[in-house]
């Protein structure tokens, strides 16, 4: 007993003085899984600018980008790696929705991560390439059933937000064989295609699509949120789906962050306070609503309430993936 005691002194004290070093001189990996210039990447580069500066100008964040199989490479690298707080996962949605399209997936997200705190919310738009011929949604679905089996949708892998509303949207207008996915590595990669003609249409986040529509290089014709982007300066005019007869569609992409199992409570306690205060930053702020995202300032960026909001976002996306009857291996 008395030995136990030492040891638990000695353990308490070798986190203590962990936490102090930490996070020290070694840089903080931030594992983005999927490909650089994607929402996904975006929200991480500037969430690592803010993070540094919340940390007092003394850690150094490198966005590493591990993409593949819909995200679950890069997540499946966080869960095995070293629970020392220098290697973080900043994921989204697809935390929610890969285990009901991978029956091997090599992690539990409940059970292999410490939840540091949700960071935003970000409205989706269905988007054509500028050659489209439809103009408006009305016409626009009218050519998907007028095209059936010609046209194609791409996404970022199986399990990725672009996939999970292409199959949402599709299930919704009974269309699921009307169109070819084409998966890529992140939206980054399938926005070029799009703008360039050589995929057809694609649902991505408005941090990805807004430079784009801005620009005229692709047409919007619908948002996924339940209600009009009113505050969107942009998109406000966009109708949502439910506006065009897709009752009960509502889907907004969130991203949170995330630690190994295991990391040291007192450096997950610092990370987590350095994320309330960069969720508070203005320039941060400023960056996130430019691009039509809302930054998490309700209880969800405390870890306890992170992880419930997961977990009540896997048991709604469960049944609406098996409805689409696809699984990803
Ligand atoms: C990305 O960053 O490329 C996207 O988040 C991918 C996706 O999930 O659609």
């Amino acid at each position: 007993m008395k030995r136990l005691l030492v040891l638990a002194a000695a353990a308490v004290s070798l986190f203590a003085a962990n936490a102090q070093t930490f996070p020290g001189t070694k840089p903080i990996s931030l594992v983005v899984p999927f490909a650089a210039g994607g929402p996904t990447d975006r929200v991480a580069r500037d969430l690592a600018e803010a993070l540094r500066k919340s940390m007092g100008g003394n850690a150094n964040f490198v966005v590493e980008n591990v993409n593949g199989a819909g995200g679950t490479i890069g997540v499946t690298k966080v869960a095995k790696a070293a629970a020392d707080g220098h290697t973080l996962l900043l994921h989204h949605i697809g935390m929610a929705s890969a285990p009901a399209l991978y029956r091997k997936l090599q992690y539990k997200p409940l059970e292999d991560f410490e939840y540091l705190g949700m960071i935003n919310e970000v409205p989706m738009t269905l988007i054509g390439k500028p050659q489209l011929a439809a103009n408006n949604y009305r016409d626009f679905e009218n050519y998907i059933r007028a095209n059936a089996g010609k046209l194609n949708i791409a996404h970022a892998g199986l399990g990725s937000a672009s996939h999970l509303c292409g199959l949402m949207w599709q299930s919704a207008i009974n269309a699921k064989e009307a169109m070819t996915t084409i998966p890529f590595g992140g939206t980054a990669p399938a926005m070029n295609a799009l703008v360039g003609g050589q995929v057809d249409l694609m649902c991505d986040q408005t941090t990805n699509t807004t430079g784009q529509i801005e620009a005229g290089r692709v047409k919007v014709f619908a948002v996924t949120t339940a209600k009009p982007l009113l505050g969107n300066k942009l998109l406000k005019d966009v109708p949502t789906l439910q506006e065009m007869g897709l009752k009960k569609f509502d889907l907004t992409i969130w991203h949170g962050l995330y630690a190994p199992k295991g990391t040291p409570p007192a450096v997950l306690a610092q990370i987590n306070t350095a994320l309330k205060l960069a969720l508070k930053d203005p320039e941060f702020i400023k960056k996130q609503e430019g691009l039509g995202a809302v930054v998490v300032a309700d209880k969800r960026v405390e870890p306890a309430a992170h992880k419930a909001f997961v977990a009540s976002e896997l048991d709604k996306l469960k049944p609406v993936i098996e409805a689409a009857g696809k699984f990803a291996d």
